[in-house]
């Protein structure tokens, strides 16, 4: 039995989604490091709308950036304020790039990860999960999907959860992230040599989730 799975891939590939559903099935701990780095971009913007590195820093500074697995899905708190919804806003999503690329972030929320994964028995996505936080991984895969698919998945999921948004800006703003994660000095988005590469643009959720778990058995 495989006890640590790492998936990493760009925006909306279903790192999330599936990596919640392998690990139900499991019985192992989904651990959403991306709600972290949105944690840290939620308190930037408490402080700070223009969101300089500066306010990055001091938001950094004395974080506490909590996960925590519930029936209804992973919540977030932020210096114990349940921060769940609000860090899945636009204007969160439109700074996470830049808080994730600095340094002293990453330090710290990768101490915070390879704490939670020390027994083992974790499901973990991300950008840099497979390359970085858990070189170790018995399992790791690549998730993808074309911009145009995962874009599309977003701006359905956007709509139902009542965003008013903009199919192009949406693109837009995915493809930018995804060139910022991939481009930056830290530990850019990439796949790792021994990762699994897995493309979701024309599979269900369901057929990503059978080949995950048959990787790891
Ligand atoms: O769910 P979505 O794909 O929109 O993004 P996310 O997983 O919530 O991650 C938000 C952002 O956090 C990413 O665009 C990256 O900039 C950053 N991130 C990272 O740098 N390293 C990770 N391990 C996870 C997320
Ligand atoms: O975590 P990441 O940003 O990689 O993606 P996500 O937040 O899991 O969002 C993916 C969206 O696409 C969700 O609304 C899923 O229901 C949908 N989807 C998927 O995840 N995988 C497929 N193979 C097909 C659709």
């Amino acid at each position: 039995m495989k006890r640590v799975i790492a998936i990493d891939g760009p925006a909306g590939a279903g790192k999330s989604t599936v990596a919640k559903i392998v690990a139900e099935k499991l019985g192992y701990t989904y651990i959403d490091t991306g709600a972290m780095y949105r944690g840290v971009a939620w308190k930037t913007l408490q402080q700070s709308q223009e969101a300089r590195d500066e306010d990055i820093l001091r938001a950094v500074q004395d974080i506490d950036v909590r996960l925590a697995c519930t029936e209804s899905g992973t919540r977030v708190t932020v210096d114990g304020t349940d921060v769940t919804r609000e860090i899945r806003t636009p204007e969160v999503t439109h700074i996470v790039s830049r808080v994730a690329a600095l340094g002293s972030v990453r330090e710290k929320m990768v101490e915070l990860q390879r704490a939670m994964a020390a027994d083992g028995a974790v499901v973990m996505d991300g950008r840099d999960i497979g390359t970085n936080v858990l070189p170790n991984a018995d399992v790791k895969i690549f998730l993808t999907a074309s911009v145009e698919e995962r874009a599309r998945r977003r701006y359905d999921e956007m709509k139902e959860k009542g965003y008013a948004v903009d199919f192009d800006e949406l693109k837009h703003e995915i493809a930018s992230r995804d060139k910022q994660d991939s481009e930056r000095a830290i530990s850019p988005l990439r796949q790792a040599e021994d990762a699994v590469l897995l493309d979701s643009t024309s599979l269900t959720i369901d057929e990503v989730v059978a080949r995950i778990l048959k990787l790891s058995e």
